[in-house]
């Protein structure tokens, strides 16, 4: 009865660990802030609720949301307008409808590894393969080129990029940006490139591939930007000839966004990010805690990462990355193994600093005996 495509896929390792997880286990595992959405947007989300924006809206979103996503990368881009933008149902429906709206049956896509879960998958949604692209810790999770240049075939069709990358912090340096566009042009190839992180870098600077080429996708979300992961809200900006196309197929995933969300969203660009901004100065604070404590527990290894709120240590200690996630379950931390993210991240966890001071320092205390039980040094 069960296709093969859904044969194929499976349930994400985050959304494993999570499920099994005793009740109260200190979370360090699912990617999402530990912050309630900015007042004005949860104001704006109740009179939307309250005042009947409970209906259906257009496919592509709300023309006011839209023009407001177009005027915040008008500064990279002066053409862009409100046509360039599709309104989604979070990031990740932004990811699916761009994978099936540009890949072939038998296509190949580059995708990093370590990387986020859903690109292989997407992939093979739409009768395409994921071709991992290494990401090494060494070069500070910057490409390398000479790799991604054995991965080209004939197949190829697209290269996903993520920076700032969820698992490993990674931020790509405007050169490595510019870089990637020139392989992308060199070989014919569209870039997805997921931004969702956008706001959160702690070390060097955001660079966005819009405007840098018309074979540019972005994949965008509220959900990071103004802590609503709950309310599915994302956006994609695509090149104008694509657009339509990618509408078209989020119209038969979603039929449209989310009505209220958008209202909210929109109050939220409408007042300004001062309350993301606050919320990363939190993150940012956190992140040297758990860096530097990492590093104080035996037999881990942890660089500071540049942005998005995950540590990706190594550990050199006994066990695969499940195995040692396991172990760590049943002492009450829930973390990533990093094998989730593709081969490459194997002998790693994923550890989300999007949680509380004291939830972190608890976790600390946690990997302190898991290390002293397994006799690390
Ligand atoms: C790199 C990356 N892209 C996309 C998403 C999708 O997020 P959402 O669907 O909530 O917008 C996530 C969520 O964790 C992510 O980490």
């Amino acid at each position: 009865m069960v296709s093969q495509r859904a044969r194929d896929i499976e349930i994400s390792g985050i959304r494993k660990m999570f499920e099994s997880a005793p009740a109260d286990a200190i979370n360090l595992g699912l990617g999402e802030p530990d912050f309630d959405p900015p007042a004005v947007v949860i104001d704006a989300l109740c009179d939307a609720v309250r005042h009947g924006k409970n209906h259906y809206g257009p496919s592509a979103g709300l023309p006011a949301l839209r023009e407001a996503i177009a005027e915040r990368y008008r500064a990279l881009d002066a053409e862009v307008s409100r046509d360039n933008v599709i309104v989604t149902a979070g990031g990740s429906e932004g990811l699916v409808a761009s994978a099936l709206t540009l890949y072939e049956d038998g296509d190949e896509v580059l995708i990093p590894d370590p990387g986020f879960v859903l690109y292989a998958p997407h992939a093979r949604l739409a009768g395409a393969l994921g071709v991992p692209y290494p990401l090494d810790e060494e070069q500070g999770y910057q490409p390398d080129f000479d790799e991604l240049e054995k991965r080209v075939t004939g197949r190829t069709r697209a290269i996903v990029v993520n920076s700032p990358s969820n698992p490993t912090g990674g931020v790509f340096s405007p050169a490595t940006v510019d870089r990637l566009v020139s392989f992308a042009e060199a070989n014919g190839l569209a870039i997805i490139s997921d931004e969702v992180y956008e706001g959160m870098v702690y070390e060097g600077r955001f660079t966005s591939f819009w405007g840098k080429s018309d074979r540019v996708v972005v994949v965008h979300s509220f959900s990071k930007m103004f802590a609503m992961t709950g309310w599915r809200l994302g956006f994609v900006v695509a090149p104008r000839a694509l657009a339509p196309d990618i509408n078209k197929v989020s119209y038969h995933l979603i039929a449209c966004p989310s009505t209220p969300a958008q209202l909210a969203a929109l109050a939220g660009l409408a007042h300004g990010l001062d309350a993301t901004r606050a919320m990363v100065k939190e993150f940012r604070a956190r992140r040297s805690y758990i860096s530097r404590e990492l590093n104080r527990v035996p037999g881990l290894h942890c660089r500071p990462p540049a942005g998005a709120f995950y540590t990706f240590p190594k550990f050199d200690w006994p066990g695969t990355a499940p195995e040692v996630a396991g172990a760590l379950l049943k002492r009450g931390l829930i973390s990533t193994p990093g094998d989730a993210f593709g081969a490459r991240g194997a002998g790693h966890l994923r550890l989300s600093f999007a949680a509380s001071r004291p939830n972190l320092k608890r976790a600390m205390a946690i990997l302190h005996r898991y290390a002293e039980e397994v006799g690390a040094n």
